[in-house]
């Protein structure tokens, strides 16, 4: 039997799981990299602004998307709890993704404009101020940082290399965009803007 060849011998074996695998991964792929629904940002997207891309940074640095998701699924109980479900355009400019897959607390996806800056300022203070039952940790020094501009420049010019559109006077006013701001100032302005593009619900 044709079927016993390939069976008892691992090289044809090999051959054929290789070949079975590669069909796989190109009916995955190519489809992704050859249509745009992945790569067009949404209508309104702009790259983050120089405070909120330091916001993005210390939302890093401090672990946040440790226990925060930033990807809202297709699944009713989501949607009718954070909003409309995330969508690929939104992410464009995203480098890295905070997809994240963990929630410890919410998803943060939408959570922009959802609360007052002064709101985000004290929770972000000590959680339990204003969530008595909240788990999360307080981020005091967050209020005694001032941002160091130096780097942002750089940063900015890095992002623009890997195709987020940066402008050349977007650059060069980024060191004095943040100048005077404190670490806290940056982190809200980049809670405030997340998934503000497409809204649902308020
Ligand atoms: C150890 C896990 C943990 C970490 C780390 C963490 N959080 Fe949270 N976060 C939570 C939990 C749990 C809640 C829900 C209770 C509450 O609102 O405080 C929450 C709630 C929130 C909310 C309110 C969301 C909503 O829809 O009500 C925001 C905004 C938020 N966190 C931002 C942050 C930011 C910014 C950081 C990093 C500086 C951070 N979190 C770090 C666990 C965490």
């Amino acid at each position: 039997m044709k079927h016993e060849i390939v069976e008892t011998n691992t090289g044809i074996m090999i051959i054929f799981i290789i070949i079975a695998i590669s069909f796989g991964t190109l009916v995955e792929l190519v489809p992704l990299i050859a249509g745009k629904q992945v790569k067009e940002p949404v209508e309104g997207l702009e790259p983050l602004s120089a405070l909120e891309l330091e916001g993005r940074d210390i939302y890093i640095r401090e672990g946040c998307n440790n226990c925060h998701s930033q990807m809202i699924r297709p699944l009713r109980a989501e949607t009718e709890r954070y909003g409309h479900y995330s969508v690929a355009g939104e992410f464009v400019y995203d480098h890295p993704f905070l997809w994240g897959s963990k929630r410890t607390g919410p998803d943060l996806a939408r959570v922009g404009e959802r609360y007052s800056d002064d709101w985000h300022r004290a929770h972000l203070y000590n959680p339990r101020d204003v969530v008595p039952e909240s788990n999360m940790p307080a981020y005091p020094w967050l209020f005694d940082n001032s941002i160091d501009g130096e780097r942002i420049s750089q940063k900015m010019r890095t992002l623009r290399k890997l195709g987020v559109p940066y402008t050349d006077a977007d650059i060069e006013g980024a060191p004095a965009a943040v100048e005077g701001k404190q670490e806290i100032d940056a982190v809200v302005a980049y809670l405030q803007q997340l998934g503000t593009l497409i809204q649902t619900r308020r």
